[in-house]
């Protein structure tokens, strides 16, 4: 690990290998397909690392993750409605490899379809995305989901629905009344599209923070979770994971120690994110791999600043430190490339080809 110029972001192997057999092997256990969100680690190796494991698709959100993560699985899902030169792009994604997109309106429905038809590439599949709680994307009732299913057809083919419990960040143990409501909430909509002859064939779900509590709403048939892959301390503070199950790190570089009480490390925003801990008492922007004490508590774009008041450790200008970040997803977007390492030993470095928007 000593090649590795600070700040730079590392990745344990046999921690990373360890999260992907876990989930698949709960999703086998459990009867669900498993559809992994690629924003997470950007990489299309790992997408083929996850399908090689058995996963029966991958998940993205940006036309660059698309073009990256085609043919990396047997099956695309872009979790976003594509509109204007994003239906575009995906559809001529959708040329190379079985395509599905999650929209919320008529009006996306006719603009995949009119892209579908201007690229000439045969149908793409649509799952109407519901709204189950978090008030991003989704329609809000079973009967505008019929409605939107109904605006589908040759060029785009209904094929089911999808929803985000992404409003689902309490402790994994505190979750049970928030999932009662989803399991009842989708069980009324899907009933809803079965009486007006649209009984949909995918029900996609799915987070991290709910995924091994998946099969308490049945009627989902896949589930999405993204961040399991490397976990981070916002996953790791609500239980969702053990905090050894942390794969990504930045691993950083005391660069002064001057101010009494703290000291700087070469990771800022541009490194770690400064995306705030989701869930959790503690605050800052990150914390020591190997001192939980230690927090990233202010931050600028190139300094990190270490707050010592919890920890008799007194580092020196020059040790390096391994940081694991608030939300890993924005902080792999960050990188150039990503540094995989056994115990300290590095073993390959790739570049997250999927980053920034292509
Ligand atoms: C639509 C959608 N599906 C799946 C995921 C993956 O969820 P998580 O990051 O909790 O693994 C996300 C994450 O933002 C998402 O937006």
């Amino acid at each position: 690990m000593d090649e590795i110029a600070t700040p730079g972001a590392v990745v344990d192997l046999d921690r990373l290998e360890a999260n992907l057999a876990r989930m698949q092997s709960y999703a086998n256990g459990h009867g669900l397909r498993l559809r992994p969100h690629t924003k997470t680690h950007k990489a299309k190796w790992l997408a083929e690392a996850q399908a090689g494991l058995g996963a029966a698709g991958v998940t993205v959100a940006t036309p660059v993750e698309a073009r990256r993560m085609a043919g990396a699985s047997p099956e695309l899902l872009v979790a976003y409605p594509a509109l204007g030169a994003r239906a575009d792009a995906i559809a001529a994604v959708a040329g190379e490899t079985p395509t599905l997109v999650a929209l919320d309106s008529a009006e996306a429905v006719r603009q995949l379809a009119a892209a579908v038809e201007r690229a000439g590439t045969g149908p793409v599949g649509v799952l109407v995305e519901l709204d189950v709680g978090m008030r991003r994307c989704g329609v809000a009732d079973a009967d505008a989901a019929v409605r939107v299913a109904r605006a589908c057809g040759d060029a785009v083919v209904y094929r089911g629905v999808m929803f985000y419990p992404g409003h689902i960040r309490d402790p994994v143990e505190e979750q049970d009344r928030a999932l009662e409501a989803l399991r009842v909430q989708l069980d009324g909509v899907i009933a809803t599209l079965g009486e007006a002859g649209l009984e949909p064939a995918i029900v996609s779900g799915g987070s991290t923070p709910t995924a091994f509590r998946s099969h308490e709403v049945p009627v989902q048939t896949e589930i999405r979770p993204g961040t399991y892959a490397f976990n981070d301390r916002t996953t790791a503070a609500i239980g969702a994971c053990a905090r050894d199950d942390c794969a990504y790190t930045i691993l950083a570089t005391v660069v002064s120690t001057a101010v009494p009480g703290q000291a700087v490390v070469d990771a800022g925003s541009k490194a770690l994110s400064s995306d705030p801990l989701r869930g959790g008492e503690a605050g800052g922007f990150g914390e020591l791999l190997d001192r939980p004490e230690v927090t990233v508590a202010r931050l600028s774009e190139e300094h990190g600043i270490l707050d010592l008041s919890g920890t008799d450790w007194r580092p020196r200008v020059g040790d390096r430190v391994r940081i694991i970040p608030n939300h890993v997803c924005v902080s792999v977007n960050l990188q150039m490339e990503v540094h995989g390492v056994r115990g300290d030993r590095l073993e390959r470095s790739w570049e997250p080809e999927a980053r920034g928007w292509g």
